[in-house]
C-alpha cells in the first residue's frame, strides 16, 4: 500500500515537473507579442521573421536552434550590440533570460514533447557546426565569418563581433558562392 502511494507520488511530481518546462506559448510569446508583433507578424514579416505560433514552429532549425541560443538568430538579434531588436527600446534582462532559457530547454511549444515539432534527425542536420571561413564578395571584399546555415539563397554568415548577416550568395564570388551552397546541400 505504502508503496503504491509513493509511486503514485513519483508519478505526479514527475508531472509537474513536466507543466513547469518553459514553452513559447507561455514564457516568450508575450514578451514577442509586446515587443516585436507589430513588426513581425503573419501579415507582416520583417525580414521573414514572423512571431506568431506555427511561423516560429517553422522556424525552428533556421532562426531558432534548440539547446543553442548562441547559434539562434532569435537571440542574436536581442542581445547583439548593432542593430538590436527591438529597433526603439531594449528587452529587459528579464525577458532576454527567459528567451534564453526556452531556446536551451529545447524551444518547445505547448503540447509537443520535442523540439518544436522537428524530428531530432532533421535537427541534426541544421544544428550543425558553422563553417568559419573567409568569404570573397564580387567586388573582392573579404568577409571572415562562422558560415551558420543557408536559408533559401542566402547564407546566414556571423561575423566576429556576433553579427549575423543573410548574405545573398548571388553577391559572392564564384569560388565562395559554390563552398556556401555545397555547405547548404549537406
Ligand atoms: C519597428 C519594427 C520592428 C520591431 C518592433 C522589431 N523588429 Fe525585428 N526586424 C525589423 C526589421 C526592419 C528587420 C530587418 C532588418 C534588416 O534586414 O537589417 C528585422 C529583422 C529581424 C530579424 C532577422 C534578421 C536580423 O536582423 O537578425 C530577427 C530575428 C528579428 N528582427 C527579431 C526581432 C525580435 C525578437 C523583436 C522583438 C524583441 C523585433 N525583431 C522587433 C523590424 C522590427
Amino acid at each position: 500500500m505504502l508503496s503504491h502511494f509513493r509511486l503514485l507520488s513519483l508519478t505526479l511530481c514527475a508531472l509537474c515537473v513536466t507543466a513547469q518546462a518553459s514553452t513559447y506559448e507561455k514564457d516568450v510569446l508575450p514578451i514577442l507579442k509586446k515587443n516585436c508583433f507589430k513588426c513581425h507578424n503573419n501579415d507582416k514579416m520583417k525580414a521573414g521573421v514572423s512571431v506568431e505560433v506555427k511561423d516560429m514552429k517553422s522556424d525552428v532549425g533556421r532562426i531558432i536552434i534548440p539547446g543553442d541560443p548562441r547559434e539562434s538568430m532569435l537571440y542574436e538579434s536581442i542581445v547583439r550590440d548593432d542593430d538590436r531588436m527591438p529597433p526603439k527600446g531594449e528587452l529587459s534582462s528579464k525577458e532576454i533570460a527567459a528567451i534564453r532559457d526556452w531556446i536551451k530547454d529545447g524551444a518547445k511549444f505547448d503540447g509537443d514533447a520535442g523540439a518544436g515539432g522537428v524530428s531530432k534527425s532533421g535537427l541534426s542536420g541544421l544544428a550543425r557546426k558553422p563553417l568559419r571561413g573567409k568569404w570573397t564578395n564580387k567586388e573582392g571584399r573579404v568577409i571572415e565569418a562562422d558560415l551558420l546555415r543557408v536559408v533559401e539563397d542566402r547564407a546566414v554568415l556571423r561575423l566576429a563581433n556576433g553579427k549575423i548577416y543573410n548574405y545573398p550568395i548571388a553577391d559572392l564570388a564564384d569560388e565562395s558562392a559554390t563552398k556556401v551552397r555545397e555547405f547548404g546541400s549537406k
